[in-house]
């Protein structure tokens, strides 16, 4: 059983929870994350760990209430338990002094670019962050970003907050100043943003780092339910990855496997009365 210690609504269906999780917090490396189950019976929902604290003994989520599943762990109140948080799983990122690094999120994919801005940061990287989103409340975690950033760069699609757009425009407009340039690029977000960055390091041979969130089940690579291709190669985003060089990466395979259970998904939402939009995995 672990605690559910804090639990805080931060943007439209999105909620930071602290939960308590000791030797989770003392074991796990940025890039992980852990399947979470809410109780027996429960959909197991995968969620990268944000940010742990090994004194206190807690980690740190953000999820999307995005289906039923995710609808009812955050849900769950201070002082409530949640049945089965099972990790540290996946393999931490590959965190080196790159010298310029680009870290790119979109919308709450940020949530899983934080602990790799922080462990960059810690490496001596110069790291220019650059987050967005459809509008100014769905932009998180800009107060942690910025300190840890030489700069912060915000785009919101409807211009309310930053520069509006998508994060891929001040990204091009780094790419083509030979003074910024960066040596390596981290994409983390919706399947077509990452496609999209990409596209756009690939023309200049850019290593480009994405971290996927494929659809997982056991988290452990015994079901092949989050398999990817990767080049040549299929891949278990749980125990190869979740991150994977972009350049490699089937994204056009990996969008329709995510939306391979929409009807499935239509139909708990209906039969638990959510309302909110389909077809998006928990981050
Ligand atoms: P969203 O659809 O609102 O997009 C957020 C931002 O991403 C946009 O504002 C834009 O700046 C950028 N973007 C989106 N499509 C783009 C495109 N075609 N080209 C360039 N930029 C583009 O995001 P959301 O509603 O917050 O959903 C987050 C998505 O991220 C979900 O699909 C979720 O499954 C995914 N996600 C992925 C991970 C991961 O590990 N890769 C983690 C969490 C969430
Ligand atoms: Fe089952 Fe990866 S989630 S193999």
């Amino acid at each position: 059983m672990f605690e559910v210690i804090r639990n805080e609504t931060i943007g439209e269906n999105l909620h930071k929870m602290v939960v308590s999780a000791p030797r989770i917090a003392s074991a796990r490396k940025p890039g992980q994350f852990v399947i979470v189950r809410l109780a027996p019976g429960e959909e197991r929902i995968p969620l990268t760990i944000s940010d742990a604290d090994p004194v206190a003994g807690t980690i740190t989520l953000f999820i999307q209430a995005v289906g039923a599943s995710t609808r009812k762990i955050v849900g769950t109140r201070v002082g409530e338990t949640i049945r089965d948080v099972a990790g540290p799983l996946g393999n931490g990122s590959r965190i080196i002094n790159w010298g310029r690094v680009a870290c790119v999120g979109g919308g709450v994919g940020t949530a899983v670019l934080y602990p790799l801005v922080k462990a960059l940061a810690q490496a001596g990287n110069r790291i220019t962050t650059i987050i967005g989103g459809r509008s100014a409340p769905s932009i998180i975690l800009g107060d942690e970003l910025s300190p840890l950033s030489d700069s912060l760069l915000i785009t919101t699609e409807d211009g309310s907050l930053g520069t509006k757009g998508y994060v891929t425009e001040p990204l091009r407009d780094l790419l083509a100043d030979p003074r910024r340039v960066p040596q390596a690029v981290f994409a983390v977000g919706p399947v077509p943003m990452m496609k999209a960055v990409a596209e756009m390091t690939r023309k200049q041979g850019i290593e480009t780092i994405v971290s996927l969130n494929p659809i997982m089940i056991d988290g452990t690579g015994m079901c092949g339910g989050c398999r990817v291709q990767i080049g040549s190669e299929t891949k278990f985003a749980c125990v190869d990855g979740p991150e994977f060089d972009g350049a490699l990466v089937d994204f056009d395979g990996l969008s329709d496997r995510l939306t391979s259970y929409r009807t499935e998904e239509a139909d708990s939402c209906r039969a638990s009365e959510c309302r909110i939009g389909l077809g998006k995995g928990a981050p």
